[in-house]
């Protein structure tokens, strides 16, 4: 028997997409297959990696826990959102993509899309986190690969690069690291290549 379809107006990244889902479709499935956002990754698929992790209305959610009918009239950011919109054709990192790259806060990268949206989410909620509070920040997040440690370094690192960006402060250089440049153009990645999933991280791992 064909599954009913459901007429879906998804609001993702700023852009109003018209798509036809079953019921059933999971919101991770909608993003990657019908609009082909492939930055939010899929892991357990019950909730307990993070890979999938998106914002709604601001608040991370796993994508893989909602269906995508009731994602309707809520404001979705994917991984890809985070870009920032500087006039060029690419965009430039957002601040907490920055921090990553700079802190290698990523290998293999599969669970990184994860991690950018729920710290841009947990920095909202806290502009200057400790270490402690950066390690609550994450703890929801499973990575196999960096043993956390650069991803702490990159919350703490993201948090400087949001006040340089919002509040025209100068990062925090913390005891033992190299001065950090007050700009973030200095350090500023470009973001090219992205020929390949990863690559919608905006790190292009
Ligand atoms: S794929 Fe959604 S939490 Fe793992
Ligand atoms: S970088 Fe490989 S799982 Fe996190």
């Amino acid at each position: 028997m064909t599954e009913p379809l459901h007429d879906v107006r998804l609001n993702v990244n700023g852009v109003t997409h018209d798509v036809a889902v079953p019921a059933r479709r999971l919101l991770s499935d909608a993003l990657r297959h019908e609009l082909s956002l492939t930055g939010t990754h899929v892991g357990c698929e019950h909730g307990v990696c993070g890979a999938c992790t998106v914002l709604v209305d601001g608040r991370p959610m796993r994508s893989c826990l909602m269906f995508a009918v009731s994602a309707v009239d809520c404001e979705i950011t994917t991984v890809e959102g985070l870009t920032q919109q500087d006039g060029s054709a690419q965009g430039r990192l957002g601040p907490v993509q920055q921090a990553f790259a700079e802190c290698h806060g990523l290998q293999c990268g599969f669970c990184t899309p994860g991690f950018l949206t729920t710290i841009t989410a947990g920095l909202e909620a806290n502009p200057s986190p400790t270490e402690d509070e950066a390690r609550d920040m994450i703890a929801g997040n499973l990575c196999r690969c960096t043993g956390y440690q650069n991803i702490v370094k990159s919350v703490l690192r993201a948090a400087e690069l949001r006040l340089v960006v919002e509040e025209g402060r100068s990062p925090v250089t913390r005891p033992g690291e190299p001065s950090a440049e007050p700009s973030l153009e200095s350090g500023q990645l470009e973001v090219d290549d992205r020929d390949d999933d990863n690559a919608s991280t905006g790190l292009g791992g």
